[in-house]
This record gives C-alpha cells, structure tokens and sequence, in this order.
C-alpha cells in the first residue's frame, strides 16, 4: 500500500465525470488499497477516486455508526432516500472550508464490490451525508455548490472546539475501563 496525493479544488479532474470500472483486477485492488491508506492517515470520512486523479467510479466511505468500517463502493448508484438532515460538511479537496449542506437522512446505494459483486448497503446521518458527497464528486461535483452557506471563520472555530470536547470525552471513556 502505498499512500496518494489528494488533489486539491482548482485540478480539473475534479470536475470531470469518471468513467464506469470495468476491470475488477490487481490495479483496482491496488488503488482501493492505497486510497484507504490515504483516507486513514488524512483522519477522513470518505474519498473519492477522482481526490486521487483517478477518473473511475470508485468511492470509500467511512461507516462511523458501525465502527468505522470502510465500504468500497464501485459504480454506486443511489437507489432510495428519505428524510433531509442540515449540517455542516467538508472535503480533503477542500481544504479549511466548511459549509452548510443539506442532505438526505437516510440513502441506501447500490454498488459492486472490488470482485464485481453487486450489494446494497445503506445508511443514516453522517453515513447517508458521507455516500451523497463522495457520489456527487463522480459527477464533478464539489459539496460547496451545494452548500447554501459557508461557514465564518468565528463558525468553523466553535465546531472544531466541539470536536475536540468530543475526542477528550472518548479519552475519559477510556480511561475508566
Ligand atoms: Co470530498
């Protein structure tokens, strides 16, 4: 595994629609490999082929209600949605920008594995928001179009000092075990 570079908002191929996978072989499994490295180590919730230069269908998305297990979708499709949710959202190509996005609540997507297999898998909350964003940049498409508003920065300080109560909680947790 090897990490890659994560292209970031001005290269063109993130604007480009990626074309279908049609060889389910060593250099798709190569690239999911290294682009699950690459999500780990820049603490993501999800990434597309196309953050890595790569124009496939190809996404990873970070199941945080199911403890962190990364999906790999191959040419997913969304097949249901219900519900909307209104938050804040980001991307590793999008460095230092947050903005308000609305969403579905929940979204369930049909997708092949890295052999080919179709499955459906589905999810709510940060999941459902994660298949969306990720989906949307095989399209070309970046979450700030989307996003009704961008955050200030006085905006962005408050949800980061937010994160961080939450990890020191997680922190507590484990201590007392
Ligand atoms: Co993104």
């Amino acid at each position: 595994m090897a990490l890659r570079n994560i292209v970031k908002k001005g290269d063109e191929c993130l604007n480009k629609k990626c074309r279908e996978v049609t060889d389910f072989n060593s250099r798709l499994h190569k690239l999911l490999d290294d682009m699950r490295e690459t999500l780990i180590e820049s603490n993501g919730v999800g990434l597309a082929a196309p953050q890595v230069g790569i124009l496939r269908r190809a996404v990873l998305v970070m199941d945080t209600n199911n403890d962190d297990e990364i999906i790999e979708l191959i040419n997913p499709e969304i097949i249901e949605t219900d519900g909307e949710q209104e938050g804040p959202e980001g991307c590793l190509s999008v460095p230092g920008v947050w903005g308000i996005v609305k969403r579905p609540e929940y979204v369930k997507v049909k997708a092949q594995d890295r052999d080919g297999e179709w499955f459906e898998v589905d999810g709510e909350g940060l999941t459902a928001r994660c298949f969306c964003h990720e989906i949307d940049h095989l399209s070309g498409i970046l979450f700030d179009t989307r996003a009704e508003r961008i955050l200030t920065p006085e905006e962005m300080a408050e949800l980061s000092a937010a994160e961080d109560d939450e990890e020191y909680e997680e922190y507590e947790e484990y201590e007392e075990e």
